[in-house]
């Protein structure tokens, strides 16, 4: 019996996405059962909720889940699934890796660096009130714990990949007390990796530096709202949102998933490009101990666009099921 992972469609063409992926992972051998959950727009009128206890509960017990996405009603009271997800399952660690790949037009060729983020508390946390009309308050809040786990983290994520150095992007020269901690955390977890180099950069010089020469970097930790502008600036250096994968790493569970939204524009047409979700199923399978696996669909991927088989919002014309077919072909 195969290894047991969580699938969650998601909704537009999150299951578009999710059979391509499922399909390649099949073919290549992945030898993964798949347990299929509902979360999202469409569990609304069926669930009576957008993230039903049964899905949550599922994911918790298997450990693992790969995710499709997920749209937002818009309207009171309906709190991000996303956000409701990272929280109930203290996923606390947003890993983004972003590495230029052949075939995909993009700025730069060598880039290869890894966006670590805070994703549970910092300015986040949602913890906002009106003071008197007209001023408000939103707290940002940075525990040492968090802080500690985080920086733990990135350190461990280096020696795991073979990586040389960490970097704290901040805004401690402001932001003295909460920075700070980030800061005093994250210098205090580098002793205990002294292989490993360890320094600060504050985060607009970051973004600079970024679109300048991204090669200088390796791996930056950074809180929640520097993470996440940051990651997406990161991905429209290797070209974008359709090639970007993700994971959400927590003590006992994992969410893998893609960076993009549930494209409702191009929803139900065979258009939807399953690479970033393909990619968010090869950093689950490397996470699985399964890298032979891993590296095989990453090569038939790169082959099949080096080739120019490529969907719409990459410049070719391929459909989503052509191009799945395409990379199980080469496999
Ligand atoms: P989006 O990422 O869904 O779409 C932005 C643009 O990129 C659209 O033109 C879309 O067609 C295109 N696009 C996105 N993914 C693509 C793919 N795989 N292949 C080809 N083209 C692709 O962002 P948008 O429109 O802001 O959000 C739509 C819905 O998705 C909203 O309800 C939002 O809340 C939700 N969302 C969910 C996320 C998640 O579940 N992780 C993340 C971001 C947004």
């Amino acid at each position: 019996m195969g290894t047991k992972v969580v699938l969650l469609p998601g909704d537009g063409i999150g299951p578009a996405i999710s059979s391509a992926v499922v399909r390649i992972l099949d073919a290549a051998g992945a030898d993964i059962e798949w347990e299929t959950h509902h979360a999202g727009a469409g569990t609304l009128a069926s669930h009576g909720d957008t993230l039903p206890d049964t899905t949550l509960q599922a994911i918790s017990d298997v450990g693992i889940a790969l995710k499709g996405p997920i749209t937002t009603p818009v309207g009171k009271g309906f709190q991000s699934v996303n956000v409701r997800l990272r929280k109930a399952l203290n996923l606390y660690a947003n890993v983004r890796p972003v590495k230029s790949l052949p075939g995909i037009p993009s700025r730069y060729e060598n880039v290869d660096l890894i966006v670590v983020r805070e994703n549970t508390e910092g300015l986040y946390s949602g913890i906002e009130h009106v003071v008197i009309p007209g001023v408000v308050e939103s707290l940002k809040i940075m525990t040492f714990e968090a802080c500690t786990r985080i920086a733990r983290y990135a350190f461990d994520h280096a020696v795991k990949n073979g990586r040389k150095r960490v970097t704290a992007v901040h805004k401690a020269n402001i932001m003295k007390l909460a920075d700070g901690l980030f800061l005093d955390c994250f210098y205090s977890v580098s002793k205990d990796f002294p292989d490993i180099k360890a320094d600060d950069a504050i985060v607009d010089a970051t973004c600079m530096k970024l679109v300048m020469d991204p090669t200088q970097f390796d791996i930056v930790v950074m809180e929640n709202l520097y993470g996440d502008i940051l990651s997406d600036l990161c991905s429209g250096l290797v070209g974008g949102l359709g090639v970007t994968p993700g994971a959400n790493i927590g003590e006992k569970v994992s969410v893998f998933e893609a960076v993009h939204g549930s494209a409702p524009d191009i929803a139900g047409r065979n258009l939807a490009n399953p690479t970033a979700l393909m990619f968010s199923a090869v950093l689950m399978l490397r996470h699985m101990d399964k890298g032979e696996v891993a590296d095989r669909i990453m090569a038939a991927v790169t082959r099949t666009l080096q080739e120019g088989i490529k969907t719409g919002d990459l410049g070719g014309t391929a459909r989503t099921t052509e191009f799945t077919e395409a990379v199980v072909s080469r496999l």
